[in-house]
């Protein structure tokens, strides 16, 4: 049974940023509501109204990995790890986005999979193999004519972005060797309820995984975690490592039964904790409020920094719009010059002067804070001041 705990009202589709300004309307469907749920049995956290995926993922996906330093280190880091441990003869990445992670594989062992075909076009021009297409048994049963059976597959923040995970585990066990390996990552869910980021919340993140919900997930697949890996990345993100029940030759690591242990303590597997974060979230909710009127009753100038999908779901959520956020700054390209949906901010291509006699910057990509921090020291010397609502909202 799948119970409610959290309702962030009406939010228009993150990531679909404005051309120009616009009132959105329930009545056309630009709206939807936002409502959470959790489901007592699987332990599975996810969105009541889903989105469906050629709305979400089409020919003019915004979000590029290879846009943060953070990203691109991780996936580098990553890449070795995954040819010492695994030595794949073929590795194949469902959402290779703009080949972030790929670069640092060979073109002829790498098959990548990406809807978005303004991204699936990138890792093409770049020689690498790449369907575009949206993950399923079809393309599965393709990819299988061809290549036979593929050796690691990995995926990192796409899976919890797919309605269907039937059919995401059936597609992938399809094509998983007998000894093949499944790693996936995506944010925590309890790194979400501890850091009280529920901006994580949009119509893209379908679900929100804890290694408690994967675990009772992928056992359906007769699949197994043998090991478990925390990330900083996203806020706080696990990386899953995972095999098929049958295979003994990979042992198990004490990782995983550390972070279910971890998980079930902070009382993950009980309805109460979910209740308990949802009454958190309008609590974070007022006093972020505040902060803001506070500071817009004493005329600061305030902007926003990385125009996330993220922020979004803040902005909408708490009803901060353009009389209190001047301008957002984000590096993407795709994104300057375009309105932030639902709450018409104008986004502005970054560029230091952009931040000239301004006093607060609230922190859209909190989950980039070490890496903006570093580059905006400047900012900081002169006295500016940074807002966020992460773990609690305050002014750094
Ligand atoms: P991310 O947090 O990954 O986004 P989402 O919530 O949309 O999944 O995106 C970070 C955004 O912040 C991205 O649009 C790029 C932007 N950004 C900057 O503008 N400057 C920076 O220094 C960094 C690190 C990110």
């Amino acid at each position: 049974m799948i119970k409610k705990f959290l309702d962030l009202g009406y939010q228009p589709l993150a990531n679909k940023y404005l051309k120009s300004y616009k009132k959105l309307s329930i009545k056309k469907k630009e709206l939807y509501r936002l409502t959470v749920g959790f489901d007592t049995k699987t332990k599975l956290v996810s969105l009541f109204n889903k989105i469906p995926d050629k709305i979400m993922f089409d020919g003019n996906y915004p979000y590029k990995s290879s846009m943060s330093k953070t990203m691109t280190d991780s996936f580098r880091k990553l890449s070795v790890k995954i040819k010492n441990r695994f030595n794949p003869k073929l590795f194949l990445e469902i959402g290779s986005n703009d080949g972030a992670l790929i670069k640092n594989f060979n073109k002829n062992q790498v098959i990548c999979v990406e809807p978005c075909s303004n991204l699936a076009k990138i890792t093409k021009r770049k020689g690498y193999f790449t369907y575009n297409n949206y993950w399923d048994l079809n393309l599965s049963n393709k990819i299988k004519s061809k290549f036979n059976t593929v050796d690691v597959i990995y995926s990192a923040n796409t899976l919890t972005h797919i309605n269907d995970l039937n059919q995401v585990f059936k597609s992938i066990t399809n094509l998983l060797t007998q000894d093949g390996i499944l790693i996936i990552e995506d944010p925590s869910f309890l790194e979400c309820i501890k850091k009280l980021s529920y901006d994580q919340f949009y119509n893209e993140h379908i679900y929100i995984f804890s290694a408690l919900s994967v675990k009772k997930l992928i056992n359906e697949f007769d699949l197994e975690l043998f090991d478990i890996e925390k990330l900083d990345t996203h806020g706080g993100s696990l990386r899953y490592y995972i095999k098929r029940i049958n295979n003994n030759k990979i042992k198990i690591k004490d990782t995983v039964s550390k972070q279910i242990s971890t998980e079930l303590k902070f009382g993950l597997a009980n309805f109460l904790t979910y209740k308990k974060f949802g009454i958190s979230v309008k609590k974070s909710k007022n006093d972020l409020v505040k902060i803001f009127k506070r500071l817009k009753d004493k005329n600061k100038k305030i902007i926003g920094y990385g125009a996330t999908a993220k922020a979004c779901t803040i902005l909408n959520y708490c009803n901060i719009g353009n009389e209190i956020i001047d301008y957002f700054v984000d590096t993407t390209p795709d994104k300057s010059n375009r309105f932030m949906p639902g709450k018409n901010i104008k986004i502005k291509k970054y560029k230091k002067t952009l931040l000239n006699n301004v006093d607060y910057i609230y922190l859209g990509a909190w989950n980039f804070k070490n890496e903006i921090f570093k580059k905006e020291r400047q900012f900081i010397k002169n006295n500016g001041r940074f807002i966020t609502h992460v773990p609690k909202p305050k002014i750094i």
